[in-house]
């Protein structure tokens, strides 16, 4: 993917830049997530790439949060399931379901079964902009899923997962956060430059922007944790 749909896009970089526009497609392509649609093989590499990026923040997500009074875990846009899993695996009296697009389904079933989980984790077609959440979620995650999108779509989504979580319910982002000047730290920033290049409306945001955000989609409690390097949690609570 990197070879194909990117390197060229990045040698436009300035163009993004001064144009404020992705440089990896026109209006006669999709997005990321269109793209790799049709692509079974370039779908697996995505999905076995976020696995592996996954793997050690997952396991520090499960260690550092306080999963015991919730029961059941919505992993949105949530891949191989490579939290859900860890998450699951850590919290046994925990369910998981990562909800996605159809296409990658199998590609978590793949993982969660590897895992020996199945009786817990399970995977579910949806779009999470509009679907009812899991039958039962109390606490929904989105990881590395808000700066795929623009504040407006972001406003819309956190709403829409506020309107469906229980009262007592919460919500994780894990996202590389700019710090509030935007000047650093890199891995948030060269996100933020990837999403220009590769997206309509992504881009990395600052924790002041993310409350701002949840506060308006009616969640009323707000805090940032720190999770792993650049990763950072922001907790949303509606009660
Ligand atoms: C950057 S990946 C993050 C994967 C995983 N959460 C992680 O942290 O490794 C974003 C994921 O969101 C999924 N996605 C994008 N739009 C979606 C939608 N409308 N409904 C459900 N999943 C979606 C994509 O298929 C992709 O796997």
């Amino acid at each position: 993917m990197l070879r194909d749909r990117l390197y060229e896009p990045w040698g436009r970089l300035d163009r993004a830049v001064r144009t404020n526009r992705p440089t990896s497609f026109d209006s006669s392509q999709g997005e990321l997530f269109d793209y790799l649609k049709g692509r079974a093989e370039e779908q697996k590499k995505f999905v076995d790439g976020t696995h592996a990026l996954g793997l050690i923040p997952s396991r520090a997500l499960a260690r550092r949060f306080d999963f015991s009074r919730f029961r059941h875990l919505a992993d949105l846009g949530g891949g191989s399931g490579v939290f859900a899993i860890e998450i699951a695996r850590r919290h046994r009296h925990l369910r998981a379901t990562v909800v996605e697009r159809e296409p990658v389904c199998p590609l978590a079933e793949q993982y969660i079964r590897a895992e020996g989980l199945e009786g817990r984790v399970s995977s579910q077609a949806g779009d999470f902009f509009r679907d009812p959440l899991p039958a039962g979620a109390d606490i929904a995650l989105l990881s590395h899923v808000v700066h795929d999108f623009s504040p407006e779509e972001n406003a819309a989504l956190l709403r829409h997962l506020s309107n469906e979580l229980p009262p007592r319910g919460a919500l994780i982002l894990s996202e590389w956060l700019l710090d509030e000047d935007r000047s650093g730290p890199l891995a948030a920033a060269l996100m933020s430059l990837s999403m220009l290049v590769d997206t309509r409306g992504g881009r990395s945001y600052t924790y002041g922007e993310l409350r701002e955000l949840l506060r308006a989609a009616g969640f009323r409690s707000v805090e940032r944790r720190a999770l792993l390097g650049a990763a950072q949690l922001v907790v949303a609570r509606k009660a």
